[in-house]
């Protein structure tokens, strides 16, 4: 595959006369995980939809795996796989059978679609579930298994809209863990997330979308780094915070808007400084609609 596993430029689309997305260009280096932000209705499940040939642009050019979505949408088909936001998976169904039968409709004979099924059962720690039904299931045991079933045919790039949406910490934690290894598998993985530690933790890079523009991209580091040298949080008494403050990091700047927020803050408020978090970077961009967003 070319240096670029997902490629998009000037990408266009429009439901009715509401504009969703007005000119999108990302580009997603095979093998890497690529983390989409952005806030709820910016228009993410539509770009994997795009990207995954659900549903066509209306202008741009859009090439995943080295294809072209719309003129070679059957090859693109074969080279993806997709972990929609809301599960695909049959609830009265149980685990193994789910698996089984995606085995069988993607191809694969009876034997080689028991042989996948167990291999991924064991590896996504439902072994002992295989035999129940799905509707019985946690929600963080549906996250596996949905993950497990767009696996069964491995593919070069996978995408996962909201993978860990509704999991507790735990579950999500041994989520990440799995995709970091598809990564290691040399999958290009392209996800959605309303988690800002999610993106920080697992992604290379990270682009935000708002207003149907990418208003950032970049590593973690690089979109921290935008927000500033330190911020500070001023808490009351009982801990509740009251205000976060971006500064430059100077003793100069920290100093001055201290003496500010003293005048406007009760004696006994707290006052703590720390390095930006890529929730700061996400409220600048999306809330504030920053000027001159670099691309
Ligand atoms: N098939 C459709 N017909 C009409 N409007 C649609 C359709 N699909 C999406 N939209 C609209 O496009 C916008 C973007 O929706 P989309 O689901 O892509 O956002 P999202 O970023 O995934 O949101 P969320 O974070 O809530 O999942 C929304 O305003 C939505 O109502
Ligand atoms: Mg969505």
């Amino acid at each position: 595959m070319s240096a670029n596993a997902i490629e998009v430029k000037g990408l266009r689309k429009s439901f009715g006369s509401h504009l969703v997305l007005d000119g999108i260009d990302l580009a997603v280096p095979t093998g890497s995980i690529f983390a989409l932000l952005g806030p709820n209705g910016a228009g993410k499940t539509t770009l994997i939809h795009i990207l995954s040939t659900l549903v066509a642009p209306d202008a741009g050019s859009v090439r995943v795996a080295g294809y072209e979505v719309v003129r070679d949408k059957n090859e693109v088909k074969r080279s993806i796989s997709l972990t929609g936001q809301f599960a695909a998976v049959d609830e009265a169904l149980t685990g193994i059978e789910n698996l089984r039968m995606i085995g069988r409709l993607s191809g694969l004979t009876a034997a080689e679609s028991r042989e996948r099924a167990d291999e991924l059962l064991t590896h996504f720690q439902l072994t002992d579930a295989s035999a129940k039904r799905v509707k019985t299931y946690s929600g963080g045991m549906r996250r596996r298994l949905d993950l497990a079933i767009s696996l069964v045919v491995p593919r070069p790039v996978l995408f996962l809209d909201e993978p860990t949406t509704g999991l507790d910490t735990t579950s999500r934690l041994a989520l990440w863990e799995l995709i970091g290894q598809l990564k290691e598998q040399g999958i290009t993985v392209f996800l959605t997330t309303q988690y800002l530690e999610e993106a920080d933790q697992l992604a290379d890079l990270i682009a935000v979308i708002a207003d149907g523009h990418v208003v950032a991209t970049g590593t973690a580091e690089q979109l921290k780094a935008r927000v500033g040298g330190e911020v500070i949080d001023l808490h009351d008494a009982h801990g509740t915070l009251l205000r976060t403050v971006p500064t430059t990091g100077t003793i100069q700047d920290v100093r001055h808007t201290l003496t500010e927020l003293s005048l406007q803050f009760a004696h006994e408020t707290r006052v703590s400084i720390r390095k930006p978090s890529l929730d700061d970077v996400f409220l600048a961009l999306t809330e504030k609609k920053l000027e001159g967003a670099v691309r």
